[in-house]
């Protein structure tokens, strides 16, 4: 039994997560820039994916790391820090050509200070490891908002907004090849469009040049078990996206 196997078993994922292998997978899909509305996203008022304006995200876009972390800790722009216990910044390799993006902090994360290290982050990790990843090499996770929202709710238009240019910067920081959207919110944010995540995946859209996957958040698989196998497709399509990226071996 391969470590992969393992882990996947101990996890009950084994029988779903072995259906397919990866080098079997088609599905391609063109670079789409989120103007184009292809299928699975619509054009949204909500979110726009166009250079944030104004003092406040300009001073954010020339922030270093230490600085961003500082900020984000220092954060009140939403309501989301009334109930925080710490704001939760993203975790792993800054310079990571690999970046997947949650929601944001539930309970656990919002005690210990690092993205998804509740039973989602459990099958965040084992995602990772089916397709040969490991959080923290090559890898960066983090959050559209970096505070928890109470009771674990959807983050509102607002919250996101308004820590949207922190996740801008995250990005620009660690320029990773390839974006790994987990779950609507996530998508939703980073396309400035309204997205219906089982039409969107196995597509390849694009966030400022950078190609973006969509798939299904892990709390999301934890409660629907059989779309598990199509998570499976959808990373091994970033995977072949990865590879397909300049300068990857
Ligand atoms: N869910 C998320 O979206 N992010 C986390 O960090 C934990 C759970």
């Amino acid at each position: 039994m391969t470590r992969r196997d393992s882990i996947l078993r101990e996890l009950g994922l084994a029988p779903l997560w072995r259906l397919r292998e990866c080098a079997g997978q088609d599905t391609q899909g063109d670079m789409l820039p989120a103007a184009a509305a292809p299928a699975g996203i619509l054009p949204s008022p909500v979110v726009a994916q166009a250079p944030v304006q104004g003092a406040r995200a300009q001073h954010i876009a020339a922030l270093g790391w230490d600085e961003l972390k500082e900020a984000v800790s220092a954060c009140r722009d939403c309501r989301l820090c009334e109930q925080r216990k710490q704001a939760v910044l993203g975790v792993g390799d800054t310079e990571a050509d690999w970046l997947f993006v949650g929601e944001g902090p539930g309970a656990e994360e919002d005690e210990r200070g690092e993205p998804f290290v509740g039973q989602a982050g459990k099958l965040l990790d084992a995602m990772l490891a089916a397709i040969d990843l490991k959080r923290g090499k090559q890898v960066y996770i983090g959050n559209v908002v970096k505070c928890r929202p109470p009771g674990n709710r959807t983050p509102e238009a607002e919250e996101t907004a308004a820590c949207f240019p922190f996740l801008q910067r995250q990005i620009e920081l660690i320029r990773p090849k390839l974006i790994v959207a987990l779950g609507k919110p996530a998508a939703e944010t980073l396309l400035g469009a309204e997205v219906k995540v089982g039409a969107a995946r196995g597509r390849r859209f694009d966030y400022r040049g950078i190609p973006l996957i969509v798939t299904y958040h892990p709390a999301y698989l934890l409660r629907n078990l059989t779309d598990k196998a199509k998570a499976w497709e959808d990373l091994c399509f970033a995977r072949s996206t990865m590879a397909d990226q300049p300068g990857d071996n």
